[in-house]
């Protein structure tokens, strides 16, 4: 393609691969060249961004889900469970729960993030007057919360008991009835009580849980002041209608996913995404499909794919985001097993020129190493970047630490890995290992502390890189900015070089 042609196929808002014509044998064929994020750079363009803090970083995961940042928790193993998406969410993203475990237990960890932060907890933890100290010590601890609530079995309720009730009471047959703070004594309050007259009732009795009752004494609720304060400390934080932490959860498509998804709504998530490698397949657009169908107004991520023609059949079978990314994982081996993929930053501008025409929004997945690349993804059309690697070495990530030559590190692996594998045998998917091509690795990543720190760094890059574009927002990045190609000479100019690192 000449050169005058490319500019007229692009004007034509056609396709944007570059072609090559190269030798093959004895013929002469055409090949389309694609990017990656270091292939590129982002030409600097005249800014009117006097400091960071006056952009702005929101942007919508999907149709109707709204992010303060974009940046999302990849679906794998040892990356996003509550812990990280509680984290994320907090801070304007938002995680999603992987599927490589039972429907119960990927259950728990939604209902794990919705009760996390919400103003009203709807259905606090209870017990009946007769069960003792050690089923309450039990219940807290592996529930992670400091109260209880005693009710009869009418869930009427007859007291409360916190943590500091029982801190040096020894004997655990003791029951809660005889533990309790009964109520006459608790601070009660009636259901429908504001978030203004809990603040002024916590206050005016020093207390930091607050049940909620109606006229007949029935148990219909509790505000918590730890919820009402993290109001404040997290003010970019993600919510429902409800006040709960926002959080998406995956299903596969095989054997189970529709039983799968309706559990994972009922209990709250947000979004379901279909976690798929070749998503452009007649597997991955009937699971859309079939979830529509079952779920009506369900919020659905659809991936992976690396192409226009991918992106366009996933959204006509209903996606409300996609997810772009073949092979460009840091624990994918996809590209060399099986030959397949496209470099990330070309399959990103192919997709966006499909999905700009439906109004879906896109997620890079995959492939993003640091801040630099989280701007190319998102200028490049992507509205979100999911990030498995970056955040898997974090204290919020579920994978396991490990000392090797006194160094701490996490464990990282491949969705498509033998080991995950092995695991996705518990959940009932048939798979012989000795008849298995695994297309991803398992491997340590350097431990990185609190992924809060992490976040704020590669905000501060993304923030910086759309000031050189001249952008307050995303939208402005995604119109204002020009990539240039770069040479290995380029590449490594980018780097630092001809110092010795310290
Ligand atoms: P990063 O680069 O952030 O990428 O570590 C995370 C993404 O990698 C994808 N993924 C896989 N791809 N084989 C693959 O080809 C795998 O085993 C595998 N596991 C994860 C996935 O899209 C994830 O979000």
């Amino acid at each position: 393609m000449s050169a005058k042609d490319f500019k007229a196929a692009a004007a034509a808002n056609k396709r944007i691969y570059f072609y090559r014509t190269v030798a093959v044998g004895d013929k002469m064929v055409e090949i389309k060249e694609g990017l990656s994020y270091d292939d590129v750079l982002l030409i600097p363009k005249r800014s009117s961004v006097n400091s960071r803090k006056d952009i702005n970083t929101e942007v919508m995961l999907s149709r109707r889900i709204k992010l303060n940042i974009p940046i999302v928790a990849a679906n794998m193993d040892t990356v996003c469970e509550a812990k990280m998406a509680i984290a994320l969410a907090r801070e304007g993203g938002i995680g999603i729960i992987h599927r490589f475990l039972p429907i119960e237990k990927q259950v728990e960890k939604v209902l794990r993030v919705k009760r996390a932060e919400t103003i009203v907890i709807d259905n606090p933890f209870t017990v009946l007057p007769n069960q003792t100290l050690h089923d309450i010590q039990n219940i807290m601890s592996e529930q992670g919360v400091h109260s209880i609530l005693v009710v009869s079995p009418e869930r009427k309720l007859k007291g409360i008991i916190t943590s500091r009730d029982i801190r040096f009471e020894t004997d655990l047959k003791k029951e809660a009835s005889e533990i309790m703070t009964p109520v006459g004594k608790a601070i009660t309050a009636p259901a429908g009580t504001t978030i203004e007259r809990a603040k002024e009732i916590l206050q005016e009795y020093k207390i930091e849980k607050l049940p909620l009752v109606t006229a007949d004494g029935t148990l219909a609720g509790m505000i918590a002041s730890k919820d009402i304060l993290r109001q404040y400390s997290h003010p970019k934080a993600v919510k429902s209608r409800k006040g709960r932490l926002l959080v998406g959860a995956a299903v596969g498509v095989k054997k189970g996913f529709i039983e799968r998804a309706g559990k994972l709504l009922e209990a709250g998530a947000d979004v379901i995404c279909v976690d798929l490698a070749h998503g452009h397949s007649d597997l991955g657009i009937n699971t859309v499909r079939e979830l529509k169908k079952a779920f009506g107004d369900v919020e659905i991520i659809a991936g992976n794919v690396a192409t226009g023609e991918g992106c366009r059949d996933l959204i006509v079978a209903g996606a409300d985001a996609v997810k772009i990314g073949v092979g460009p994982g840091s624990s994918c081996t996809t590209r060399i097993v099986t030959g397949a993929g496209v470099p990330q930053l070309t399959a990103i501008l192919e997709c966006a020129k499909i999905a700009k025409d439906y109004g879906v929004p896109l997620i890079a997945d995959g492939g993003i190493e640091k801040s630099g690349s989280i701007t190319k993804a998102l200028a490049a059309g992507a509205s979100t970047v999911m990030l498995g690697n970056l955040l898997a070495g974090t204290d919020e990530s579920p994978g396991m630490t490990v000392i090797r030559n006194g160094r701490k590190y996490k464990i990282y692996r491949g969705s498509a890995s033998i080991d995950s594998a092995v695991d996705r045998e518990t959940i009932g998917e048939e798979i012989d290992a000795l008849d298995y091509t695994p297309e991803g690795v398992e491997g340590f990543v350097p431990f990185k502390g609190s992924v809060v720190e992490i976040i704020n760094q590669l905000l501060g890059g993304l923030r910086s890189g759309m000031s050189y574009s001249g952008a307050k927002n995303i939208a402005e990045l995604q119109k204002n900015s020009e990539f240039v190609k770069i040479s290995e000479a380029g590449k490594k100019e980018s780097g630092a070089h001809d110092v010795e690192v310290a």
